[in-house]
Order: C-alpha cells, then structure tokens, then sequence
C-alpha cells in the first residue's frame, strides 16, 4: 500500500513537470488546435476561409447559411487582395451586414424553441458583433476608415472562432433535440 502511494504521487509529479515544460508556444498551439483544422483544409483557390469539418454545426440551415457568410467574407478578401474600389468593397460589406441579422434570428429561434440554457450568453455574442459591425459600416461610409485587411482579419476571426466554438456547440445541443 506504502509503495502504492508512493508511485502515485510521483507519476502526478511526472505529470505535473511534463506540462510545466511546455514552452508558451506549445501551450498556445495547443489551445488553437481546433481551428488550425480549418486552414489545414485544402484550399486550391487560395480562399480565406476554407470550409471544413471545423465548422459544421450538424444543422442544415445553420451550414447553409454560414457557408453563403463564408462566401461573401471570401469575396470581400479578394477585392481587398486585388485593390478593387471601395465602393465594390463598401457594396460587399454591405451585403454582409444586411445578411448576418436573419441568420443571427435563425439561430436565435432554434435556442429558443428548444430551450438551450446559454441562449441570452449567444445573443449577447451576436448583439455585440451587430453592433460593431454598424460601427464599422459608419466609419466607411463617413470616410473615417477604409475595407482593409485589419477589416478582413476581425470578421474572419470572428467568423470562424464563433462557428468552431458557441455554434458548435449549439449544433450539437440542437441535433440532441432533433434538429437537424
Ligand atoms: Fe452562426
Ligand atoms: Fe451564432
């Protein structure tokens, strides 16, 4: 029994020791390995954002929706890649913009009728984004900012940091539910 004891607390030590020496790098890697499965998708057109097992909620209207998101945040990149006019690039943010309410009202609904418990912490979520958004839709449109790639960076990381994670986990409360 001593020797029992004994060999327990050392392997917890071993463990302990093992993930002290992780470099902070190795521990950020780690924390980001869900979504380094989104860009490890191939992606032969050079896209921004690749569509991947990643990002599928489970919920065919949930996917059909972000992929249509996913499309026009690609094709935002692209006329900011290839230096198109900023009306081409306003026009485009615009389509975005109009987009995201319905789809943020699809998912809300879904929360809704099945009683998911972190429903008000996902509205939350998105009622900030809406909000930063039209804040950004203001600023170009005032002439105070431009569509740049600081502009692309902050949806594409909204984007597939919101879908890869609180989406996600809806989709797989709502398939629990039946919705699929
Ligand atoms: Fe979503
Ligand atoms: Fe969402």
């Amino acid at each position: 029994m001593k020797y029992f004891r004994l060999s327990l607390i050392l392997f917890v030590f071993i463990l302990f020791f093992a993930n002290c020496s992780k470099s902070p790098e190795q521990k950020i890697e780690e924390i980001q390995k869900p979504l380094q499965t989104i860009s490890e998708a191939p992606n032969p057109n050079g896209q921004l954002i690749v569509w991947s097992e990643a990002l599928n909620v489970g919920v065919a209207v949930i996917n059909t929706q972000h992929k249509n998101i996913v499309s026009l945040v690609n094709q935002l990149n692209n006329l900011v890649k290839e230096n198109k006019s900023a009306d081409a690039k306003e026009n485009m943010l615009d389509k975005i913009i109009a987009d995201v309410p319905e789809h943020f009202a699809t998912e809300e609904k879904l929360m809704k009728q099945t009683s998911y418990s972190k429903l008000l912490d996902n509205q939350q979520l998105h009622s900030d984004f809406t909000q930063k958004c039209v804040e950004l839709q203001l600023k170009v449109k005032a002439g105070k900012t431009e569509i740049n790639t600081e502009v692309i960076t902050f949806l594409k990381d909204w984007l597939t940091n919101h879908v890869s994670g609180p989406d996600k986990e809806m989709g797989t409360y709502l398939v629990s539910k039946g919705i699929k």
